[in-house]
C-alpha cells in the first residue's frame, strides 16, 4: 500500500502550520521529514495516522494493506511508550490482544518480531532492565507486530545517546534489509536522514512547505559511516536548512 498526501494545509486558529504539502510514500520506502522546530512535522504525522484532520487536503491510502495487517498506520514514539509493568513479550502481546489475537497465533507473531529485532533472549525482561536502545527496539517490534503498511516514526532515536543512535541505525538498516518496511521518519538529525532515507523531504520553517525532495539511490546496506557521497548530500541538506532554522529560531524567540 502506498500513501499519498494531496495538498495538505493546516492552521491552528490564526497560526498557519502547513501549506500545500503533496507527497508520495511508496511501499518499501523510508521517507525522512526534516525541517526546523515548529514547522509542522509532528502535525503532518498526526494527519498521516488519522489522529487529526487537516484544514485542507487529503491523505490517500492507495492499494491494499499487507496481508495480516491489523493497523495500517502505526506510530513509533521518541519516548518508547512501553508499559513498565509488562515484560517485553507482554508489551507486544498487548497490542495483539487489542485486536483479539491470542494463543498460538500471537505466539507466532511475537516470536517473529522478536527474532527480527534480535530480542528473542529478552522476551521476559521488564523495560527497566533494558537500555534505551533496546527499549526502542521493543517499541519497533511492537509496531511490526501489527504488520503496518506504514510506520510513523517521530524522532525515534532522539532520546538516545549518539553511540546508541549509531547502533540502532545499523539495526534499522539490517531490519529493512531482511524485510523492507515502509516508514515516514521525522528527524532533526541530518546524518540520520542520509543513512536511512530513500527520500528526504526538507520542509521550510512554519508554515511548513516542501523546500526540496532529495532522493538517495545508494542502497541502505552500502551506506557506511563517514561516507563521502552521503556527506555531500548532508551538506546540501544543511545549506537548505540553515537559513530556515536560523529564521525559525529567531521567530520563536520573538513570540
Ligand atoms: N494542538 C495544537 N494546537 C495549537 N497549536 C498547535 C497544536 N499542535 C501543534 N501546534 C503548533 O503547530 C506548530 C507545528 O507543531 P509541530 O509539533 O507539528 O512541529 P514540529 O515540526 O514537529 O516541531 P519539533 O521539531 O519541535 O518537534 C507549532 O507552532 C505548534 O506550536
Ligand atoms: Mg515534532
Amino acid at each position: 500500500m502506498d500513501i499519498r498526501l494531496d495538498g495538505i494545509s493546516h492552521a491552528y486558529g490564526e497560526t498557519e502550520v502547513l501549506r500545500d504539502i503533496s507527497l508520495d510514500v511508496a511501499s518499501g520506502q523510508i521517507v525522512c521529514l526534516v525541517g526546523p522546530s515548529g514547522c509542522g512535522k509532528s502535525t503532518l504525522l498526526r494527519f498521516l495516522g488519522g489522529l487529526e484532520r487537516p484544514s485542507a487536503g487529503r491523505v490517500l491510502q492507495l492499494g491494499t494493506p499487507p496481508e495480516g495487517c491489523l493497523n495500517p498506520l502505526t506510530y513509533v514514539f521518541q519516548d518508547f511508550a512501553l508499559l513498565p509493568w509488562r515484560s517485553v513479550r507482554g508489551n507486544i502481546s498487548l497490542v495483539l490482544e487489542d485486536h483479539g489475537i491470542r494463543g498460538a497465533k500471537a505466539d507466532e507473531i511475537i516470536a517473529d518480531v522478536l527474532a527480527r529485532t534480535k530480542l528473542t533472549d529478552f522476551a521476559k525482561a521488564l523495560p527497566k532492565q533494558l537500555s534505551g536502545g533496546m527499549k526502542q527496539r521493543v517499541a519497533i517490534a511492537r509496531a511490526l507486530a501489527v504488520k503496518p503498511a506504514v510506520m510513523l516514526m517521530d524522532e525515534p532515536l532522539s532520546a538516545l545517546d549518539s553511540q546508541t543512535r549509531e547502533l540502532l541505525m545499523d539495526d534499522l538498516i539490517a531490519l529493512w534489509e531482511r524485510q523492507p518496511f515502509t516508514a515516514v521518519y521525522v528527524t532533526h538529525n541530518l546524518a540520520e536522514a542520509v543513512r536511512l532515507g530513500h527520500k528526504i523531504v526538507v520542509l521550510s520553517r512554519r508554515p511548513g512547505q516542501i523546500r526540496e525532495v532529495v532522493e538517495i539511490a545508494k542502497p541502505l546496506s552500502e551506506r557506511g559511516y563517514a561516507d563521502a557521497e552521503l556527506e555531500q548530500v548532508q551538506k546540501h541538506l544543511w545549506n537548505l536548512m540553515r537559513d530556515e532554522a536560523r529564521a525559525a529560531d529567531e521567530e520563536l524567540l520573538n513570540v
